[in-house]
This record gives C-alpha cells, sequence and structure tokens, in this order.
C-alpha cells in the first residue's frame, strides 16, 4: 500500500506522515528533505538556487544517504528548495528515485507536494493537509526555537506563504490536491487527533 501526503509548507504532513508509517509499520519518505539536499548542495558550493543548470547537476548526483540530515531543515534552505524544485529537470532527476522508494514492500509513505497527483498518482490513500498559515507559522517558529534558530514569527509567516505561493503557482507538479485526495485541516488538531483522522481515512478505504 502506498499513502501518498500532500500539503503546504509546514502543515504538518511531515509529522503525519511519520505517526502513520510508524503506525502501519510502513517505511516513511519526507520528499522535501530531497529538494533541501540539492538547495543546500548549490548553497554550499555559493551557487545561485536559481542557476538551472547548476541546480540540474546537484540534483543528479544527489547521495541519498544525505537525506534526513537535521541541517537542511533551516529556512534559508526550505526558500532555495521551492526554486530548485520549479525546474522540471531537477523534478525528473529526482522521480525514479521517490518511485521505487514507494513501490518497495511492505508499504510507504511519501509526504511532499505531488505525491498524489506525479509520484504516485495511483496511491490506494491520498491525504491534502491543510492548516491555517497562521498555525503553521506559530508551528514553525516554535520548531526553529527549539533547534536554537532566532526567528521572528511574521517572517516566518511571510516566507510560509510566499513559498506556498510559489509551489501552487508553478507550471510543473504544483501543490494541488489530486482529485481523489481526502482533505484534513490540521489547524485545530494536535498530533495524535491528526494522526487518528488520518488512520480513518486509511481504514475507510482499504
Ligand atoms: O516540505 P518541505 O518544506 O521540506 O519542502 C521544501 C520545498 O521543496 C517546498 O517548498 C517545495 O518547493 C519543494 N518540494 C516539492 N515537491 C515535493 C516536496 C517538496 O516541490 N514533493
Amino acid at each position: 500500500m502506498i499513502i501518498a501526503i500532500d500539503g503546504p509548507a509546514a502543515s504538518g504532513k511531515g509529522t503525519l506522515g511519520k505517526r502513520l508509517a510508524a503506525h502501519y509499520h510502513f517505511r516513511h519518505l519526507d520528499t522535501g528533505v530531497i529538494y533541501r539536499a540539492v538547495a543546500k548542495a548549490l548553497l554550499d558550493a555559493g551557487a545561485d538556487p536559481a542557476d538551472e543548470a547548476r541546480a540540474i547537476a546537484a540534483a543528479l548526483e544527489l547521495d541519498p544517504e544525505k537525506f534526513g540530515h537535521p541541517a537542511l531543515k533551516a529556512r534559508a534552505i526550505g526558500e532555495a528548495a521551492s526554486v530548485v524544485s520549479t525546474f522540471p529537470k531537477v523534478r525528473e532527476a529526482l522521480l525514479t528515485f521517490q518511485r521505487q522508494f514507494a513501490s518497495e514492500p511492505p508499504g510507504a509513505v511519501l509526504d511532499g507536494r505531488d505525491i498524489g497527483t506525479v509520484i504516485c498518482p495511483n496511491a490506494e490513500v491520498k491525504i491534502f493537509v491543510e492548516a491555517d498559515p497562521v498555525v503553521r507559522a506559530r508551528r514553525r517558529t516554535l520548531e526553529a526555537r527549539a533547534r536554537g534558530e532566532e526567528v521572528d514569527e511574521a517572517v516566518v509567516l511571510a516566507d510560509i506563504l510566499k513559498r506556498d505561493e510559489r509551489d501552487r503557482n508553478r507550471p510543473v507538479a504544483p501543490l494541488k490536491a489530486a482529485a481523489d485526495a481526502h482533505v484534513l485541516d490540521n489547524s485545530n488538531l494536535d498530533i495524535e487527533a491528526g494522526l487518528k483522522a488520518a488512520i480513518a481515512i486509511v481504514e475507510s478505504v482499504k
């Protein structure tokens, strides 16, 4: 079984994906980390994330061992990731890895922006997680502070809105709910309640 979770920045899809995977003993892939790894490779090399040729080269050279590195969560990397992810050839270079991950037993949960629409259009379960931008900014701010980053909540909100706008309006694989996705509004749910709602969705289609 494949569970596809999509949604905007800081909607809680990553935490939900991880918990859902643990519940079903499935593997979990936070696909945002892949785009962040490409972005970080460019930033580390002093390159501009908007440099398409460098972004494509970085995506082709990407080392999957680096996924999940906590340093990838920094705000500047998220912003650069949303720039590199607009390039169709960057997305293409990362597609096989994601589909391969999804197809291996016993089952997988992938979260991102285009899992239900492009990466796994045949996923048995598709969940589109939404949450009020103010709530999302609050959560991201608390996460950043817990990592020791000094952040201003208003700046985090502006960042989130800008990133969502870019992700929703790009011509290739934009952020949107698949026609057959179940929408889960996470604004007023804590982690446990969100997980419960997601399990109810999975059970309803099983
Ligand atoms: O989910 P996360 O905030 O880590 O994603 C960082 C950026 O990577 C997003 O803003 C988006 O532009 C891009 N991304 C994407 N497709 C995915 C996952 C992430 O374009 N499946």
